[in-house]
């Protein structure tokens, strides 16, 4: 838990339709990120789920009334949105969003809307039956939307509460919660494209064996993650890891080296940024078995015979002098004289910056300490959770390719 939502007032508005279910857990996960949540809700919602529950998850009465005797000054829908940081509405019915699109004020959230400061973003999360966001008056309305600046999470494409498949489904409360937190982040990448690795990778040995490597992927993760909420179009290339992918992430999975390396060169034409988190094998089994071994009853054990893997990043970096792009970024795991050996690997796989960190103790772990190289020396981003130092990294990224940029 990173209390990203420190600090933060969230009004959270439900609007009538079964995925309200969903807003319980996401009130639920907005209290815990650290954010002070108000709920206010249109009867139509408290017809699916209870005003008592969302009080109880938020630690605050809930409004649902424009007439409310409990306020003095009769003004909730002035009140509830001062000194607010965010408005999401979760779920947004159809008619909640041709409420918005019209400028509608005939209960206390539409009002509210309305009368938010003109600064104060608004957020939707839509939730509705395919055929009903399929439809062309509701794609008006959200367009309308999305023209007037209101950020629209989702929906998601699946199966759906009344049985059909399609698009229309309300995004998931962590996917919500993440779409939220990106939303305070600064947009240092915005339309900017990236491609990562991340995760160990599996050289089979036989069908049912391998070698691997301690890598967990999180902190390849939690770059991904860094540069979508900086406004990236990102994709992932990982080995096999057990980590959720990021909400609005493309991952693509891969096992071996040499698949990461075909996928990544597939993929790195036209992309700004590299960031090579993989933990790469260096060698793969040449003389891997179609099937099973055997035990051998002489106790004879298996001679495996090895090949150097190319080296990923090293492809990609050769790839950039013809256009400049991507900017390559390394990392390196040391288990010693990681100054020393850092500025030596920048230098020898030919990139402009290099993540070093004292390795393999921080494989698996939730925290770090890096430093970055580049060509002007070193400087070190102190221990922090992964989430943290890789929006610093990025950010770092971000600043030297605006620079680079001015000089071309
Ligand atoms: N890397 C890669 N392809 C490989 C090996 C490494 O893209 N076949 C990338 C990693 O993703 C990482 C960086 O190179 O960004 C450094 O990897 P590391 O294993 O630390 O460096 P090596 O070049 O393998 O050097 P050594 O093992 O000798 O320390």
């Amino acid at each position: 838990m990173t209390m990203d939502l420190k600090g933060k007032k969230i009004v959270l508005g439900l609007s009538g339709g079964v995925a309200c279910y969903k807003a319980a857990e996401l009130c639920r996960a907005l209290v815990k990120e650290g954010a002070s949540v108000q709920v206010v809700m249109t009867e139509a919602a408290t017809h699916f789920i209870g005003t008592v529950t969302m009080q109880a998850l938020s630690g605050n009465p809930v409004h649902t009334d424009q007439w409310d005797a409990r306020i003095a000054n009769n003004m909730a829908h002035i009140d509830l949105t001062r000194g607010a940081d965010a408005v999401l509405i979760a779920p947004c019915s159809a008619d909640f969003i041709r409420k918005l699109a019209h400028g509608a004020c005939d209960d206390l959230l539409s009002t509210m809307c309305l009368a938010r400061p003109r600064q104060l973003p608004l957020h939707i999360a839509p939730a509705m039956n395919v055929e009903m966001w399929d439809n062309a008056a509701t794609r008006r309305n959200v367009a309308q939307l999305r023209a007037d600046g209101v950020c629209v999470f989702g929906p998601a494409a699946g199966e759906q509460a009344c049985g059909e498949t399609g698009f229309g489904r309300m995004l998931e409360a962590d996917e919500l919660l993440e779409e939220l937190i990106a939303s305070f982040q600064p947009k240092v990448l915005a339309g900017k494209r990236v491609l990562i690795t991340a995760g160990p990778t599996f050289e089979a040995i036989d069908p049912v064996r391998g070698i691997t490597n301690l890598s967990s992927g999180k902190m390849g993760y939690a770059v991904a993650r860094a540069a979508r909420e900086a406004g990236a179009d990102v994709v992932l290339v990982s080995g096999p890891t057990a980590l959720a992918t990021p909400h609005g992430v493309r991952r693509e999975n891969v096992q071996s080296a040499r698949q990461m390396h075909d996928a990544v060169m597939a993929a790195v034409n036209g992309q700004h940024v590299f960031i090579g988190v993989a933990a790469v094998a260096d060698w793969r089994v040449t003389n891997a078995s179609e099937q099973k071994m055997k035990k051998q009853d002489g106790g004879a054990t298996p001679q495996l015979e090895f090949a150097q893997n190319a080296d990923i990043l090293a492809s990609v970096a050769a790839t950039t002098s013809v256009s400049g792009w991507p900017y390559c970024v390394g990392f390196a795991a040391e288990s010693e004289n990681l100054l020393e050996f850092g500025a030596i690997k920048r230098e020898k796989k030919g990139i402009p910056l290099l993540v070093g960190n004292i390795g393999p103790q921080t494989f698996g772990q939730d925290d770090n300490t890096v430093i970055l190289f580049d060509e002007d020396g070193h400087t070190v981003l102190p221990r922090a959770d992964k989430l943290t130092l890789a929006r610093q990294l990025i950010s770092e990224i971000a600043k030297r390719i605006e620079q680079r940029s001015l000089l071309t």
